[in-house]
């Protein structure tokens, strides 16, 4: 299950600032982009993979053996590793890159010349960066490694770009906009996926901002907090119906999250609040009051292109690629063929520690993103306190038809790690 940064589960989705020198790099180095491997041929169409051992993000070297390792403390998985320098968001002729912009012109109509804007933070974070310094309390869910990506006990794949914000605040920026991908372990469907991208916003007040104004601090940021934040929503979906909802995230209060009505019902869009104070103090601005806000590009990307499936923002296909460009937010997408799904089901007797999250790292590992869906059809406990899972696996791929043959060999190779790996007595 998702887990997000609200409500009590503290809940659902660098150098981060990461010194130049903090990841030590090997000898050698292989520009992320450079190292091309022709895997597979499909018809006419060469399909790509990228072969990496090194990458670099935000100036910082990174060799896969320091972020892939066969350690009690390491959780990534080489899926996970293939995605780190993608950077769907810096690609201007692309729904995040366009999106992205978007929102930036935004924020320099609305604050021109002000906003400081970083899209190339490495997410490699302290745990300090990412759950610490942003008053995520020690027990809460999303530091778990069921649901985070740890890279060792104290460095992890940012599962927010909220990690950034501390240090941005103490090197003196006081309007920002952070853009980034971020990592989480997750379930398996249209609309999840272990990596996606979140945009971050702060603005930070001065105590002349307010003290004319008649309210006091708090209020006066949440009143303009909305303000921005409905200014937005209308800059990219014209006239909708939206609304607040009152919620609760570890580094703001009062928090909010902004919902729009659209295709007949309320979607959540972004969590926003009034920055905690203990958040400004730590960074030396004890007199100010602060907002933030963090958005799911995914999310409002699927809703303004009428993109069906999250996968296809990796699709290399150029049916895909092709239907968009810089600068164009209202292009819909059209689906080029809609392939069949194959369904699987499996069942076993789970264990103490089986997780889903486990279950749906294990068939990305197989199938990577011919999984669209795992979903659990049936569970149930016997006399003896057993307890049967049965999940449904649906294959399908965005560009190509699969063959039975296929579906099976991946099929048994989930049955033989799931089996292996999560101690769990298949059925
Ligand atoms: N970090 C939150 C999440 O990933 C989103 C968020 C909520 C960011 C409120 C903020 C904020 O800056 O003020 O779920």
């Amino acid at each position: 299950m998702a887990f997000s940064l609200a409500k009590s589960t503290f809940l659902s989705n660098s150098t981060l600032y990461f010194p130049k020198n903090c990841i030590r790099s090997f000898g050698f180095f292989l520009p992320f982009s450079t190292f091309v491997a022709v895997d597979r041929f499909n018809g006419n169409k060469k399909r790509q993979s990228v072969v990496v051992s090194a990458l670099e993000i935000g100036g910082v070297n990174i060799s896969k053996d320091e972020i892939v390792r066969d350690d009690p403390t390491n959780n990534i998985p080489d899926t996970i590793f293939a995605k780190l320098g993608m950077q769907l968001h810096r690609r201007n002729q692309h729904p995040l890159g366009i999106l992205k912009n978007a929102i930036y012109d935004y924020f320099d109509t609305n604050y021109p010349d002000k906003i400081d804007k970083f899209d190339d933070l490495c997410p490699i974070v302290s745990v300090k960066q990412n759950f610490d310094e942003v008053l995520v309390p020690a027990d809460h869910v999303s530091r778990s490694y069921n649901d985070t990506y740890y890279v060792d006990s104290q460095t992890v794949l940012r599962c927010h770009t909220s990690a950034h914000q501390a240090e941005l605040l103490r090197n003196g920026h006081t309007h920002f906009l952070v853009t980034g991908d971020v990592y989480r372990r997750d379930s398996i469907d249209s609309t999840h996926y272990p990596v996606f991208h979140q945009m971050e916003g702060v603005r930070v007040f001065a105590p002349n901002e307010w003290e004319g104004s008649g309210t006091d601090a708090t209020s006066h940021a949440a009143e303009d907090l909305k303000k921005c934040l409905e200014g937005l929503a209308r800059h990219l979906f014209g006239g909708v119906e939206m609304r607040w909802v009152d919620t609760y995230f570890p580094f703001t209060n009062p928090s909010f999250e902004l919902e729009i009505y659209f295709q007949d019902q309320w979607m959540e869009v972004l969590g926003c609040g009034v920055t905690e104070q203990e958040i400004l103090k730590r960074s030396g601005r004890t007199d100010n009051v602060a907002w933030a806000f963090g958005l799911g590009l995914e999310r409002l990307a699927m809703v303004l292109f009428d993109i069906p499936d999250i996968r296809l923002f990796w699709s290399t296909d150029e049916r895909f690629t092709s239907q968009f460009s810089s600068g164009r937010l209202g292009l819909k997408f059209k689906p080029f063929s809609k392939y069949p799904p194959c369904y699987k089901d499996m069942s076993f007797w789970i264990s103490d520690s089986f997780t889903e999250n486990n279950l749906c790292e294990v068939v990305r590992g197989i199938a990577g993103d011919l999984a669209e869906e795992v979903k659990l059809i049936d569970n149930f406990t016997n006399k003896k306190g057993m307890t049967s899972h049965c999940y449904r696996i649906a294959y399908r791929s965005m560009e190509r038809s699969l063959t039975d043959k296929e579906i099976n060999d991946l099929q048994w190779k989930v049955r033989e790690q799931v089996e292996n790996k999560l101690k769990v007595v298949l059925r």
